[in-house]
């Protein structure tokens, strides 16, 4: 059993690059993000008081599988990515009682099966002392840039300076948080991506797991 994490901010591009890295290894993919995701989007719909927060987690069931992300059985695997549920995912997971919820649905997943699992603090806090660790970062405008694109090519209206924006104001929130802040974990392997192709930064990391192993 083996466990990567690639952790990095917002739009470096950690989720396709580990789903394909999964693929090639054979061995499951956690997308982390979803499930800060799901969980801001259904507090933000039900409106709980901070006082219920802890009630409200332990009535929310999130399941993460290949078809999808569902929240007590709804399937909310699209609605988790529009921009808006980007704020929300991000001001929600700044709070512990969130964080801790998550942390345990987390864990359970590498007792499975080998794992690449992809977030913020998964090499630091969830997994610390996975086998492989890396932090996959690039300029705030490359980023910015690529997911631009991604809109585009689903045939979404997007704006560039918009876009750019929020990922600052994201990279802000992420790394000041007083909570499992955003950080290179210990012994992370530094990629940053702003002038390497999708190809080689998954080339670059399979060498390293299969190097070792
Ligand atoms: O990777 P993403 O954009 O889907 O993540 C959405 C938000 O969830 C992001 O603003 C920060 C938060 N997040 C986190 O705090 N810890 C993680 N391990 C993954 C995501």
């Amino acid at each position: 059993m083996i466990i990567i994490t690639i952790d990095g901010p917002a739009g470096a591009g950690k989720s396709t690059t580990a789903k394909k890295i999964a693929q090639e290894l054979n061995i499951n993919f956690l997308d982390t993000g979803a499930l800060y995701r799901a969980i801001g989007l259904i507090l933000a719909k039900s409106e709980v008081r901070p006082e219920f927060l802890y009630e409200a987690l332990n009535d929310i069931n999130i399941n993460i599988n290949k078809s999808g992300v569902y929240v007590n059985d709804f399937d909310v695997t699209k609605e988790i990515r529009t921009p808006e549920v980007d704020e929300l995912a991000s001001k929600y997971s700044a709070l512990s009682e969130v964080r801790n919820a998550l942390l345990n649905i987390q864990r359970e997943q590498a007792k499975k099966a080998s794992l690449i699992a992809e977030g913020r603090d998964l090499g630091s806090v969830v997994f610390p002392d996975a086998d492989f660790k890396f932090y996959l970062t690039a300029s705030p405008e490359s980023r910015a840039q690529r997911r631009y694109n991604e809109r585009i090519q689903r045939g979404e209206t997007a704006n560039y300076d918009e876009i750019l924006q929020a990922i600052k104001s994201r990279d802000e929130h992420d790394l000041h948080r007083e909570i499992s802040p955003l950080k290179i974990p210990d012994n992370a392997i530094f990629i940053d991506n702003s002038n390497m192709s999708e190809q080689e930064v998954i080339n670059f990391i399979i060498d390293k797991v299969r190097g070792s192993i």
